[in-house]
């Protein structure tokens, strides 16, 4: 099916990206995804849009059926990702409201499934884990709307839905970390299962807890910053996605060459 080129996969607080959108229910063999995919025109390019957790946020970051939401929108001809998310700040010079295009991560997640191969020998290349092409397309609009994003970062993606310890979120920073979420892995790794690009752009809306010294991180603050950029964020995806170049010339689209893959379910 070609029915969109390019999708946004919402987070926490974008649970509507399109107008005038139609809406597609999708099955997969993994199940139906988070939500409907609307999908409409934005320039000259289809897009589709799919909330992570449901528009109604139903679904925790570790309950998302991330196989589903990725394979969904294989089906619907789609090649190209952005992913907007929630983020903690690692690093003290990273605070709220700060934007970051990581271009690295680290898994600390644990009993999530993260393939979409239970047989045979399918190792992608997972040592860039963001598309290159996306990344500098989501600086470059950022850029446009007087948003100096972050180059470059680490994301730690925890297990959750608590969020981390003083004595973790330390130990996350002196590993490298530069950013810390809940949903950022398997999502990224799926993605390039199915040689889609695939490429994030975080917000930071709170201080993880070994940085600031005093409240730990809440819910309450994750929502209210994210709520408050929402708009920012919603231009900044648009411009992305119409900017992203329609022939794909970046080493996610090869990821599978070489490999023989087995039937998917
Ligand atoms: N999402 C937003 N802020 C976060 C944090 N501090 N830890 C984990 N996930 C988050």
């Amino acid at each position: 099916m070609d029915i969109a080129a390019t999708a946004v996969i919402g987070g926490s607080g974008l649970y509507a990206l399109l107008t005038d959108a139609e809406e597609h229910t999708v099955e997969t063999p993994y199940g139906p995804p988070s939500d409907a995919i609307t999908v409409a025109t934005v320039g000259d390019q289809r897009v589709a849009f799919l909330p992570r957790h449901g528009r109604d946020h139903r679904f925790p970051p570790h309950r998302i059926p991330y196989r589903a939401n990725l394979f969904a929108l294989k089906q619907l001809g789609v090649r190209q990702i952005l992913a907007p998310c929630a983020v903690g700040g690692l690093r003290a010079d990273l605070g709220p409201g700060t934007f970051v295009v990581p271009d690295q991560l680290i898994d600390r997640t644990s009993g999530r499934v993260q393939t979409f191969y239970d047989t045979g020998a399918v190792h992608v290349n997972f040592a860039d884990p963001y598309c290159p092409v996306g990344r500098t397309t989501l600086l470059t609009a950022a850029e446009s709307h007087g948003i100096a994003a972050v180059d470059g970062g680490t994301m730690v993606v925890v297990e959750g839905p608590r969020f981390s310890t003083r004595a973790e979120s330390r130990a996350y920073t002196a590993m490298g970390g530069t950013v810390i979420n809940m949903t950022g892995h398997p999502e990224a790794v799926l993605a390039r299962e199915l040689a889609l690009c695939y490429s994030a752009i975080a917000l930071v809306t709170d201080l993880d807890a070994g940085v600031e010294g005093d409240h730990g991180v809440t819910q309450e603050e994750v929502f209210r910053v994210f709520g408050e950029n929402t708009e920012i964020l919603r231009k900044m995806l648009l411009d992305a996605v119409s900017a992203l170049p329609a022939t794909r010339d970046c080493p996610c689209a090869s990821s599978l060459d070489g490999i023989q893959v087995p039937d998917q379910p």
